[in-house]
Order: structure tokens, then C-alpha cells, then sequence
């Protein structure tokens, strides 16, 4: 519908290709296509319309960012490890200026202290972790 505001970006950096195989007790098992599969079903319910990146190239990530603001109205961002050091990412983040939530699929508070920092979560407008898939 013209003018309607629906399109997210659904995000995942570094190692998330893994899910599946990563330590299943953190993460759970589902692979991420079939996280892709069931987002794609909660986003149609709630009429928005979901896209999906992943890579595990920084750069790559960056760019996508760039790029961010033609094609997604809001972005759902889970950068990995990404999350805990890279400006980079960041800095593209802030140059996209799309309403993105930070996602954690564990809760990065009680585990490893690197895992409490993030350099996003101040120009995010919301965050959810802890709550897997
Ligand atoms: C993660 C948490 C990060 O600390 C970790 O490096 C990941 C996944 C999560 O979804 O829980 O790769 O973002």
C-alpha cells in the first residue's frame, strides 16, 4: 500500500550462519533458515513485510547498511560478536538512520563480561535478549 511503512531488515552478522550447530544449550537448534521461515510467519501476522542478510564479512555488513534506508523502513539487527567492538558497524548503522532493535537470541548480561558491552545499543531504539529464537 503506497505510503504504508512495513518493510524491516531482518540482520545477522558474524557467525549466526552457524545456528544449529553452534552450542545448542545457548542458542537452541534451530538452524537459521528456519529462523528466517517462522520470523517471516510472525512478520506476515503482523502485516509487515521481512527481508533477511547475513554475512559474515564486516565489510559486506557495512555496505548492506549503506544501502539500508532504499529498502527497509526499520531493521531487526543481531550483529554477533559484532555487537561488542565494531564501531564500523556502528558508524553504518548511524549513517542508515532506520529504527533498528538491538537482538540477542541469549542473554549476553549473564554470560562472558566482553559480552555486556555493546556499541549499539545507544542509537537502537529497543533491545531484546535472553529470549532465544
Ligand atoms: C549473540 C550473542 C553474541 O555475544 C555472540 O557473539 C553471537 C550471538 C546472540 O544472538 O546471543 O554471535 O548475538
Amino acid at each position: 500500500m503506497a505510503g504504508t511503512r512495513n518493510r524491516v531488515a531482518v540482520l545477522h552478522g558474524v557467525n549466526l550462519d552457524m545456528l544449529g550447530k553452534r552450542d545448542p544449550a545457548v542458542y537452541g537448534t534451530f538452524t537459521l533458515p528456519e529462523l528466517e521461515t517462522q520470523v517471516k510467519r510472525w512478520a506476515r501476522e503482523l502485516d509487515l513485510e521481512a527481508t533477511f542478510f547475513q554475512t559474515n564479512h564486516e565489510g559486506e555488513f557495512c555496505e548492506y547498511l549503506h544501502r539500508l534506508p532504499e529498502r527497509a523502513d526499520g531493521a531487526v539487527v543481531n550483529a554477533g560478536a559484532w555487537t561488542h567492538y565494531s564501531w564500523a558497524i556502528r558508524d553504518a548503522l548511524e549513517v542508515a538512520c532506520v529504527p533498528a532493535v538491538e537482538v540477542h537470541i541469549s542473554d549476553v548480561d549473564s554470560r562472558e563480561d566482553w559480552r555486556k558491552a555493546s556499541v549499539i545499543r545507544d542509537i537502537c531504539i529497543g533491545r531484546v535478549a535472553g529470549k532465544g529464537v
